[in-house]
């Protein structure tokens, strides 16, 4: 090789979640691993984007997404989240919920700056502050309840902190954060004048009465809160890449450039699907998906159970971390998931990718955005496994 490549990419290896699902597809097993929701997208959505694609709907969208896309997620962003939000200023179409992030870190933030993240995290929230020069600042948060030191947060926003990630649902603990979190890590952030950015993409998934709240919603945050949310899991179409995000009109605006920079726009056929088909879904759709992932999660915790593992308490997400020790003892969870699908074909995730520092927890976590018929087979894996061992 001629010159060395970006010492940026040094750390970057392909992380578990992708080599896991590698070899359970490898073996004929079942892939509990990616966030991949493998339920069939809604019919008017499909036929809608259909349609656009034989209009020839084909050129590039406007850099903030269509209009008519722009003015459904204003009325939803009203309706559900209690943000009012102008679509032509303070609401932009990006390329999944992980584009809408990206940009919203590239307008905010300035080379070196540090920004909060709660710890056990999503793995690209921390991986892309990384690789694009910015620094998380993990407060780590326990189970079951992971309820927050607010005595260290303050401690660590104060530090010279400039803005807070907050995750609600959260992927992978399962919380909600209550009204109560959301007011007092409001109050901070007003008080230490830091940006929140909020990535709400499993807003649609709780469980146990637990209701999702919108931080941009609060008193005195709209100014100073991007709000990231997008269609990958309401809709079940992680491959479209549709997201958006919503916040002050020259934060939106700075966010639609960076957008139009890197991506140039998220896939114009499909945007003009999702933007005719939303309203022609059945009210009860978002109802029904609480209820379907409800009984998908008793399906699999159930078959964990039987075999050994302890599910942790879920709020939300379609993610579900369950303790091993139980069954395997005190291993790491790498050695833990390795040794699950070793013995059952089945893939998960283990959680050290979602702690910085080497930290490690004695959990695995599954996603059960999967068709009742897999979890099933899961289950029977699951079975086996332990009638082999006896
Ligand atoms: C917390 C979180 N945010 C964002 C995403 C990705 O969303 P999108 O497909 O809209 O980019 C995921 C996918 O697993 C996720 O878990």
């Amino acid at each position: 090789m001629p010159r060395p490549l970006a010492s940026r990419t040094a750390d970057l290896r392909q992380s578990e979640i992708r080599s896991m699902t590698r070899r359970a597809v490898e073996m004929g097993g079942v892939n509990l691993s990616q966030g991949l929701c493998d339920l069939p997208t809604p019919g008017p959505v499909k036929e809608a984007a259909c349609r656009a694609i034989r209009q020839d709907n084909n050129t590039y969208a406007p850099m903030n997404g269509l209009a008519c896309l722009r003015e459904k997620i204003a009325e939803k962003l009203k309706a559900f989240n209690g943000i009012s939000a102008d679509p032509e200023t303070e609401i932009t179409v990006t390329s999944g919920a992980t584009g809408g992030y990206t940009c919203a870190l590239l307008a905010l933030l300035e080379a070196g700056d540090r920004v909060l993240v709660f710890e056990p995290f999503y793995g690209y929230h921390a991986g892309t502050l990384k690789i694009l020069g910015f620094e998380p600042v993990a407060l780590r948060l326990e189970p079951p309840d992971w309820s927050i030191d607010f005595a260290r947060l303050e401690e660590l926003l104060a530090g010279g902190v400039k803005a807070l990630l907050l995750n609600t649902p959260a992927n992978p603990m399962g919380k909600v954060f209550s009204g109560l979190e959301m007011e007092k890590i409001a109050g901070l952030c007003r008080k230490y004048d830091l940006w929140v950015i909020t990535d709400e993409i499993y807003e649609y998934i709780t469980f146990g009465g637990h209701r999702h709240l919108s931080i941009g919603a609060l008193e005195g945050m709209a100014g100073r809160t991007v709000t990231v949310s997008g269609f990958s899991k309401t809709l079940a179409m992680t491959g479209w890449r549709l997201g958006y995000a919503a916040g002050p009109a020259a934060v939106i605006g700075k966010m639609a450039l960076v957008s139009d920079l890197i991506y140039i726009c998220a896939p114009r056929p499909l945007q003009a699907g999702v933007a005719s088909a939303l309203g022609e879904l059945d009210p009860g759709y978002y109802d029904s998906l609480r209820r379907i992932y409800g009984s998908k999660r008793e399906l699999l915790s159930r078959a964990l159970e039987k075999f050994g593992f302890a599910p942790l308490p879920l709020e939300g997400t379609y993610f579900l971390l369950a303790d091993y020790s139980e069954r395997y003892g005190a291993v790491g969870s790498l050695e833990a998931a390795n040794r699950l699908l070793d013995e059952t074909g089945i893939a998960s995730v283990p959680a050290a990718s979602f702690y910085s520092g080497g930290a490690d927890r004695t959990w695995l976590r599954f996603c059960f955005a999967k068709e009742d018929r897999e979890l099933e087979r899961a289950g029977q894996l699951l079975e086996q496994a332990s009638l082999v061992k006896g």
